[in-house]
């Protein structure tokens, strides 16, 4: 018999609203997060992380709308406003609370080592500023606020994802069991999609060659085009291998739209050519984008709607995230209001 009496495991997740969604983020967490919350036996708090935004500089009117457009994506993707909280960040002001008592319990050391932050000081050189700097632990006091168990987040993430572990286990020992220790939850399949023309690096929206990227809300056209002109091997074989990264990436591409696996596709292409297979990736691709896209056109014209998902997402973040700071604040040994 089912134990009902069994709390569900809690999942938190969140994406930052800095610009346009490229498929690699639909693949490597949107579509995930999905799966997740149908599998129905987690709890899931999905957040935009705005106030992780502002670490480097945005520009307002750009900003609102990459939020509106990020919460419309969300839902198009088939995550259900209904059944758990999709939040704005800044919405729950618990983040910005804990985040400052987990400051002031993380050392210089511990940030001046995380490797995003080095890379965005060198992207960043005339804004390095101390919110890039404690960036980590405010996302630990992301995680930490929900007693997240799980955490799905990308490779580019695992070190924060570490700190936060750190954190919750430094505070807990110096005042007192308080927080879960979460743990990471990296996909195996698709979990990174590589540059369609450099694939030994991440596809990036920030790359300054536009046929590297395909963004989530492309006229689908242009996604043909793009995934023809991806760059494969001299070779004509639709397989795995050693400088076969490019033929490598069209397949995981397809593999995390199709649900096929590495070994399917291998014989699905055998004695087949690049052409047949991109002409099918692209399709495949086409087929995932053209769905969400229609919705998300549709959401984003509802602003009412909108509205009052992410005003209830906000009221059950709220509360979840209270619970921990009041606690926290008890413990370090602050009056109680
Ligand atoms: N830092 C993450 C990124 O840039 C986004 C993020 C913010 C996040 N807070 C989080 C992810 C909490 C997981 C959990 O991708």
């Amino acid at each position: 018999m089912e134990n009902i009496t069994e709390p569900k495991k809690r999942i938190l997740s969140g994406i930052q609203p800095s610009g346009a969604l490229t498929l690699g983020n639909y693949v490597g967490a949107l579509r995930n997060w999905v799966q997740l919350q149908k599998e129905d036996i987690y709890e899931c708090y999905y957040m935009i992380a705005d106030l992780h935004a502002i670490t480097v500089r945005q520009e307002p009117a750009a900003l609102r709308k990459n939020c509106m457009d990020l919460l419309a994506i969300f839902i198009a993707c088939g995550l259900d406003p209904e059944k758990e909280p999709i939040f704005f960040q800044s919405h729950v002001p618990a983040h910005t609370q804990l985040g400052w008592v987990l400051d002031c319990n993380t050392y210089m050391g511990e940030l001046s080592r995380m490797t995003q932050f080095k890379d965005k000081s060198k992207k960043h050189e005339n804004n390095i500023n101390a919110g890039l700097f404690t960036y980590p632990a405010l996302m630990a006091a992301d995680i930490l606020l929900y007693q997240a168990d799980l955490v799905p987040v990308g490779k580019d993430q695992t070190q924060h994802l570490e700190l936060a572990r750190d954190l919750a286990q430094r505070f807990n020992n110096a005042y007192s069991d308080t927080f879960k220790v979460p743990e990471g939850y990296i996909p195996k399949v698709g979990a990174k999609i590589m540059s369609l023309q450099e694939p030994t690096q991440k596809m990036s929206k920030s790359d300054p060659n536009e046929n590297s990227y395909i963004l989530m809300l492309v006229p689908i056209d242009k996604v043909v085009k793009k995934i023809k002109r991806a760059v494969t091997d001299s070779g004509s074989e639709v397989k795995r291998g050693e400088g076969k990264e490019g033929v490598e990436n069209l397949m995981s591409i397809y593999s995390a739209v199709t649900g096929k696996t590495m070994e399917d596709i291998e014989l699905e292409f055998e004695g087949k050519g690049y052409g047949d297979f991109k002409g099918a990736v692209a399709e495949a691709v086409a087929e995932t984008l053209k769905p969400i896209q229609e919705k998300h056109a549709d959401l984003i014209k509802n602003k009412d709607y909108l509205e009052t998902v992410y005003k209830r997402g906000a009221e059950m973040a709220n509360k979840t995230a209270m619970k921990t700071v009041s606690k926290v604040y008890r413990k370090v040994g602050f009056i109680q209001p």
